[in-house]
């Protein structure tokens, strides 16, 4: 696997390559990412991962200091799952007015409104950051197909808008979730639970299961729903941020007319802040 640190050393190793199937992450790799990996290897000749912790799209009051940063261990997973290439650029590389702590002039994407909902309601500029980011990459990597986890259900959103308001000739496909034999959904943040919070933290994703059943059961109820679901995690020591059925292909608040939803949720344990959700059809 080639570890790529540089725009220059990216563009010139990548110009002859017709098929690339791209996996942004930001590092600190659990299963979740190595399996997106393998949907990569399924979509494309050359496989390109990028670890880049994207100061752009946390909040002042947020872990970019502590986000876990193992990039040896990443490296080599990434390795042993089949990746070509790893594009590790500095925050300078990527943003090129950075002075080593503010990122200045740099000019962002304006996500779309629901950027401003869910996860964006409390993480202002959060979306912005993303969409700003995922665009430079694309622009580095140009490849043909790229690759996002669903558990991060409103960011595939904002990247699918993406693509599709400024026509980018890129297929996003959305991975499955992996999750621990508990439930919880694999993610990066997991690892600054205790162990206790850890076993506490599978409870999201059963409150999330209540709701789809009670749906698939003709409970079209939903502000009832989200409202109990919040009531039982407040109760267990959580500070939820939100819990919502919206209609899967919009994320606008669900209707009893929408078969095809997502129930999206953030909630705190502790100080960490964990997202989930589950997709499915009513009917
Ligand atoms: O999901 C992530 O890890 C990040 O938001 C992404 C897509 C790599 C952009 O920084």
């Amino acid at each position: 696997m080639l570890r790529i640190h540089t725009v220059n050393e990216l563009r010139n190793t990548l110009k002859t390559q017709k098929n690339v199937a791209f996996v942004p992450t930001m590092g600190n790799l659990h299963d979740g990412h190595i399996a997106l990996i393998s949907l990569a290897k399924q979509h494309g000749q050359c496989v390109v991962a990028s670890i880049f912790v994207n100061p752009l799209q946390f909040g002042p009051n947020e872990d970019l200091a502590s986000y876990p940063r193992t990039l040896e261990a990443d490296c080599k997973r990434l390795e042993d799952a089949g990746t070509d290439i790893v594009f590790l650029p500095s925050v300078q590389e990527m943003y090129p007015d950075f002075d080593g702590e503010h990122l200045n002039q740099t000019m962002t994407i304006t996500p779309p409104p629901i950027a401003t909902e869910l996860c964006g309601a409390s993480r202002p500029g959060h979306f912005a950051g993303v969409a700003t980011v995922v665009m430079k990459l694309f622009n580095l990597v140009m490849p043909q197909v790229a690759i996002f986890g669903k558990k991060d259900f409103q960011q595939v959103f904002v990247i699918k808008e993406l693509v599709r308001q400024f026509n980018l000739p890129i297929q996003i496909i959305a991975g499955d979730t992996v999750r621990e034999a508990s439930g919880l959904a694999m993610s990066s943040r997991n690892g600054y639970l205790t162990p206790a919070q850890k076993t506490e933290a599978a409870q999201l994703h059963q409150c999330l299961t209540k709701i789809v059943h009670a749906v698939k059961q003709g409970n079209t109820h939903f502000t009832n729903l989200e409202q109990a679901a919040s009531q039982t995690l407040t109760q267990q020591g959580w500070l939820v941020d939100y819990i919502s059925v919206r209609a899967a292909n919009t994320l606008k608040p669900a209707t009893n007319q929408d078969n095809e939803l997502v129930v999206l949720s953030a909630a705190k344990l502790g100080s960490t802040r964990l997202i989930d959700n589950i997709d499915f059809c009513a009917k």
